[in-house]
């Protein structure tokens, strides 16, 4: 299964993508993840990227699209993959499809995460992470056990995310026409459990 989530910041796309990778069998793969933990490791791509990200901007097609190229050449993903945040662009979309057309392993679908702009700001902003796990909390929704070592993301203050917010509607949202063009979407509301958006995506799939 070769898959894509795509949706506004904080629609819930890595909270699905944990549950997903397990459910089929292939790794997920979250180029925002990425991106932080090459600035956690101080690499001059992760210094670079901080600029765009601490602004609620794209880091630059060129980058993304090279990260994802190693990624997904890596035997790991040789059975499939879900990618989180990857494409957000349209020639990110173009890029991929083409590595994918050399290997004859084009997508299988493509799920958008339906969620009102009104929702995403209460996600972002409460959202926390526990940096040893990865593990995504919300202080409301799920609220994480007392030994989780919390982290807030620099990005998710109110006036980034708004940015960030913006910055989908310019530019992600085209790729909403692009993949229906291409028969791939399938959309899913994401006003609901965690458990039950889990349980519509793989509706959405046929694999239930
Ligand atoms: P990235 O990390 O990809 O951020 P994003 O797309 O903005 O998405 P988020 O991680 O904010 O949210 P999510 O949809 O995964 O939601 P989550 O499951 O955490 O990218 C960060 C930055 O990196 C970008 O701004 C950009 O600068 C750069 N970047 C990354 N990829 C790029 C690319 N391809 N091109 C260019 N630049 C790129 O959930 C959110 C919260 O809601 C959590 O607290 C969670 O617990 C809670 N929650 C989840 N589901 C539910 C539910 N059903 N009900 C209630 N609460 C819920």
């Amino acid at each position: 299964m070769r898959l894509v989530l795509l949706g506004a910041p904080a629609s819930g796309k890595g909270t699905q993508a944990a549950v997903l990778c397990d459910t089929l069998g292939v790794p997920k793969i979250s180029t925002g993840d990425m991106l932080r933990a090459a600035l956690a490791a101080g690499t001059a791509l992760g210094k670079e990227a901080e600029k765009f990200m601490s602004a609620g901007a794209l880091v630059p097609d060129s980058v993304v699209i090279g990260l994802v190229d190693e990624r997904i050449a890596l035997p790991d993903c040789a059975k499939g993959f879900i990618l989180d945040g990857f494409p957000r662009t349209v020639p990110q979309a173009d890029a991929l499809a083409a590595v994918l057309a050399k290997k004859s392993t084009p997508l299988d679908a493509v799920v958008q995460i339906d969620v009102p702009r009104e929702l995403l700001m209460e996600r972002a902003t409460l959202r926390r992470t526990d940096k040893r796990t990865g593990q995504i909390y919300h202080l409301k929704y799920n609220p994480p056990p007392r030994e989780a070592e919390l982290e807030h993301r620099a990005d998710d203050r109110e006036e980034t995310v708004t940015k960030r917010l913006d910055q989908y509607d310019a530019m992600t949202a085209a790729l909403l026409p692009h993949y229906t063009a291409l028969g791939l979407l399938r959309r899913v509301d994401g006003v609901g459990t965690p458990q039950e958006i889990t349980g519509r995506i793989k509706h959405a799939l046929g694999r239930e």
